[in-house]
């Protein structure tokens, strides 16, 4: 019989709550900055394909996929981590880089996993707060480094969940000024604005760049993230990996995903589009303030009223957007990711009746 006594977990993580999504039943979902058209696995592998992943064996090395990767990315296939979704590698980069005694600077507000992952790792959180409208300038960016001298820098650029751009110069300056802390740069959204700094790894071997098949390249349920680093930065990560921590399955899919190069800049195209659409309407409507973005997600605030309130108002029209009202600087904002054309348009039809009623 149990007496009730508990393993206790390490003392800084003892209040730790689950990371949630507010994952609540909607018809129009757009709260996960997912892309939203179906995109099921049928598409990319056949009966034939499915032959050749053998179950019972571990996973070969993803030959196939990394050499698609590096083709794309301009790098050696010895430059690319491969993770369980971009959250496992960002996992890793706190865990080799970061730990008991060691600082992450973060620009608020920006993703709240980096924070979180941080933490998991036993690391502490500095905080540069940016606020909105989020810019991170170099002067704003250098003083930060300099006063908090952290072993790692995250830098999320387009930001989450602002929708917008750091300077690359700016990006550069933090990894000149600190050539011995890890400067990550997370693109989750870089595919949307059409730029990234991994060029420039060559130049700053600090620089680690992380990408994901969960946004334009239509994946999140694949789990599959990657790291782009210097061929012995990337090794230093290779040594702690999980072993076999890509399924065979994902690496045979995520191959072919990697190759469907005409997909992603349609997406791209689309999703401008529709942004424009969605941006414009939230621009109309007195009650908020809009932010602009280069990614698949809008970031906008409400002037004066319940946040909550709002949000519960466009989920009793079928629409499920993301409060992120408790993050960093964000009181009051709301998210609301790019769906669908007709999804968007049920987000926009959803504004007079959420908004008739808030009072601006
Ligand atoms: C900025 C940013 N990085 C990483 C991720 C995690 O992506 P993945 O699905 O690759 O773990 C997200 C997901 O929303 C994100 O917004």
């Amino acid at each position: 019989m149990s007496d009730g006594t508990l393993p206790a977990p390490r003392g800084d993580l003892a209040g730790f709550a689950p990371y949630r999504t507010q994952q609540m039943d909607a018809e129009v979902r757009l709260q996960s900055n997912e892309w939203a058209e179906p995109n099921p696995a049928a598409r990319h592998l056949r009966e034939e394909d499915l032959e050749r992943v053998l179950l019972n064996r571990y996973p070969k090395a993803a030959t196939e996929l990394l050499a698609a990767l590096a083709e794309r990315y301009g790098v050696g296939p010895e430059q690319i981590v491969l993770g369980n979704g971009s959250n496992e590698v960002l996992l890793y980069s706190f865990l080799l880089f970061g730990g008991h005694g060691r600082r992450t600077l973060l620009f608020q507000p920006t993703y709240s996993m980096h924070a979180r992952l941080t933490q998991t790792a036993g690391g502490t959180v500095a905080e540069e707060r940016i606020g909105l409208p989020y810019a991170v300038t170099r002067e704003r960016a250098l003083g930060a480094v300099e006063r908090h001298r952290p072993e790692i820098v995250v830098i999320c650029s387009p930001n989450n969940p602002t929708g917008t751009l750091v300077d690359e110069d700016v990006i550069l300056a933090v990894a000149r000024a600190a050539p011995r802390s890890l400067v990550v740069v997370d693109e989750a959204y870089a595919d949307f604005a059409g730029v990234s700094v991994v060029p420039r790894i060559a130049e700053r071997p600090n620089l680690v760049v992380v990408r994901t098949f969960s946004k334009a390249r239509a994946a999140a349920g694949l789990r599959l993230g990657l790291l782009i680093a210097h061929p012995t930065v990337a090794a230093m990560y290779r040594a702690v990996q999980l072993p076999y921590n890509v399924s065979a399955l994902t690496a045979a899919v995520a191959a072919r995903v990697a190759r469907d190069e005409a997909e992603v800049p349609r997406r791209v195209r689309q999703c401008a589009v529709e942004r424009e659409k969605v941006s414009a309407a939230l621009a109309r409507v007195p009650a908020v303030e809009t932010f602009d973005s280069v990614t698949n997600f809008v970031l906008f605030r409400i002037r004066s009223g319940a946040v909550d309130d709002a949000h519960a108002r466009f989920l009793r029209e079928g629409v499920l957007v993301r409060d992120v009202s408790s993050w960093p600087g964000c009181a009051g904002c709301l998210r609301v990711s790019i769906g669908t054309p007709r999804e968007n348009d049920r987000f926009v039809a959803a504004l007079d009746s959420v908004f008739g009623r808030v009072k601006a």
